[in-house]
């Protein structure tokens, strides 16, 4: 099987070790890719906000999958553009994809669905905006309603920075704080099977001890012994089915990757939010985990017979992954540090370039990713910490505190 994973992160990265690692894949292709990918998958240039010029290259390749990583293009109509190619896609169609693209389009079809999620107001006027701020109080929740490159959401108890970021940008829900720890499940699905992964957690604060801005995530771990038993399955029931076939009833058939963001509030699971791709950096740990080929789940799911496709199996053990983000991250990452440590196993690359003269230097915000597995979740821990210790580049940030909790150094926290 011929696969083409687009997008060029730690996610795509994941992605490609993971159908490497399907011996029914004998050719892999990743549009752009980065220096870490190239050493697994051939790359190919492809501006990823183009759908036809992605439906053209696939063509081209003769793929027989095309797996999409990054929501940009998803929100574009990537998908619809490779499935009128004739060739079967793992993400879902532009009208699906507002999911993501629009947080007001997804809370209309929670209400619809009858799914559980905070409270909310779309707000379109400084007035309303300071309105629903009264309403819900602090610490205040005001997500910009389209997609804003991991840079959206403000939670805070200042009131001017909340409204100041609703003014920003424009159209924005404000909704009421959802308190309580977060689950990040990802669902594959060809829009009307279901088929769960393991639930992983990442930690959207820069700092230890979740202090500093929100950023797109400095690190995750998988699983979640904390869990009560059965959530998994009274998740898919109140969460995921009635979302998927409402959308399915609107004639929008949802055909990839459903990400639900919950908060376990003590009324239970709430939707903080959905996304409609493998989250970064979960997809790290979950996908380390996976014993099942990835590419014939995928293609199950892209071809609408998921119903048919055999349970999963998962490695014992647990994965964490540790974020090494850039000088200035994330409001304003420095790029142009020499890293070192760049090829090591099990280090995943996001923002890193190769230069002419071979030089492996820093070009984004999330530099790099270190993920390890072990027998439990300290074990992976430790190794993930040994990888992070060798690796170097100006200014690195990352945190020391990634699945601490729930190792078992702090079980009470978790
Ligand atoms: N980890 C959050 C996201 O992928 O959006």
């Amino acid at each position: 099987m011929r696969v083409l994973v687009v997008g060029s992160g730690a996610r795509e990265h994941a992605l490609c070790l993971a159908l490497a690692r399907d011996t029914a894949v004998d050719d892999l292709i990743c549009a752009p890719g980065n220096p870490g990918t190239e050493a697994i998958a051939r790359s190919a240039v492809l501006d990823v906000r183009d759908p036809d010029g992605l439906a053209g290259l696939a063509a081209e390749l003769g793929a027989d999958l095309v797996v999409i990583g990054p929501e940009l293009p998803l929100v574009a109509g990537a998908a619809d553009a490779v499935r009128a190619a004739g060739i079967a896609c793992f993400g879902p169609s532009a009208a699906a994809a507002r999911l993501e693209g629009s947080k007001a389009f997804a809370k209309g079809v929670m209400s619809a669905a009858g799914v559980p999620t905070a409270a909310a107001r779309l707000c379109e006027t400084p007035e309303s905006a300071a309105a629903a701020l009264a309403e819900f109080g602090r610490p205040y929740v005001v997500k910009a309603d389209g997609l804003a490159a991991g840079k959206g959401v403000v939670v805070t108890d200042d009131r001017d920075a909340a409204l100041a970021h609703a003014a920003e940008c424009g159209r924005v829900v404000i909704e009421q704080f959802l308190d309580g720890p977060e689950v990040s499940m990802f669902c594959v699905t060809d829009g009307t099977a279901i088929v769960p992964l393991l639930p992983a957690q990442d930690f959207k604060r820069l700092q230890d001890g979740d202090c500093g801005p929100n950023t797109g995530g400095m690190g995750a771990y998988c699983p979640l012994p904390w869990l009560p038993a059965g959530f998994v399955d009274d998740a898919v029931a109140r969460i995921a089915r009635p979302t998927i076939t409402e959308l399915s009833r609107r004639g929008i058939p949802f055909v990839g990757l459903l990400y639900v963001g919950l908060a376990l509030t003590s009324d239970g699971p709430k939707v903080v939010e959905f996304n409609a791709r493998f989250g970064d950096p979960e997809t790290q740990v979950v996908l380390a985990l996976l014993e099942t080929p990835l590419a014939g789940l995928l293609q199950a799911a892209a071809t609408r017979r998921l119903a048919y496709h055999p349970a999963l199996r998962w490695r014992s053990g647990a994965a964490v992954t540790v974020v090494l983000a850039a000088d200035g991250y994330p409001a304003s990452p420095r790029s142009g540090a020499d890293v070192g440590g760049g090829d090591l196993p099990g280090v995943l690359h996001a923002g890193t370039r190769r230069r002419a003269d071979g030089r492996l230097v820093s070009a984004g915000g999330r530099v790099l990713s270190a993920t390890a597995t072990g027998a439990d979740l300290a074990a992976a821990r430790s190794a993930a910490y040994d990888v992070v210790d060798r690796i170097s580049f100006a200014g690195m940030q990352f945190r020391r505190d990634i699945a601490l909790a729930a190792s078992g150094a702090l079980a009470s926290r978790a």
